[in-house]
């Protein structure tokens, strides 16, 4: 169904992570995982809600997420364990997404909202595509244009 997680299989990626979209059984990992990186975030966990993981050795080290609204994607969240960056993860995980997105909701375009003092994320979205949207003052809001 669009917009619903599904099974993927994992794709070796930079370093020995691979990178794949959560499953139902991930869930309580992931939430450990959103919570060591952002111990204020309240994930949300619905059908509109899809999370990219990187897994290595058993253990989630990174995940970016993707939450489908009426006519585009947000990009809602990205994390890396601080051990595991600055090798490429980060990067991989939003390419992996806006990748799943060009394939599963080629109409919609992508959209995240970042604090302008967060040199590194805007710096990676910048690479991956982005555009500076918007500044409503807290937050850069960058658009990534649909495919044509
Ligand atoms: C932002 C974050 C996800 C980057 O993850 P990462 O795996 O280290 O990033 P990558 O190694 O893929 O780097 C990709 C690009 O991001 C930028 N970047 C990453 N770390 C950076 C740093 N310390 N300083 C400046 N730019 C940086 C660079 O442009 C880099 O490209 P390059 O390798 O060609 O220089 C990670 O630092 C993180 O989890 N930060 C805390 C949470 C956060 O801020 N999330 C974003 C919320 S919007």
């Amino acid at each position: 169904m669009e917009g619903k997680p599904a099974v993927r299989k994992a794709k070796a990626t930079e370093g020995k992570s691979a990178i794949r979209i959560a499953t139902e059984n991930d869930f309580v990992e992931v939430g450990k995982l959103i919570y060591s990186l952002f111990p204020e975030a309240r994930p949300l966990h619905s059908e509109k809600d899809v999370y990219f993981v990187a897994e290595e050795k058993g253990s989630f080290c990174g995940f970016v997420h993707v939450r489908l609204l009426r006519s585009s994607l947000e990009l809602q969240g990205l994390g890396v364990l601080p051990a595991f960056r600055d090798r490429g993860l980060g990067k991989a995980l939003v390419s992996h997404a806006l990748k799943w997105a060009e394939k599963t909701h080629p109409h919609l375009s992508v959209h995240l909202k970042v604090k302008p003092t967060n040199a590194s994320a805007i710096s990676l979205y910048l690479k991956e595509g982005f555009v500076v949207g918007q500044d409503d003052g807290d937050a850069f809001k960058l658009v990534r244009a649909k495919p044509n």
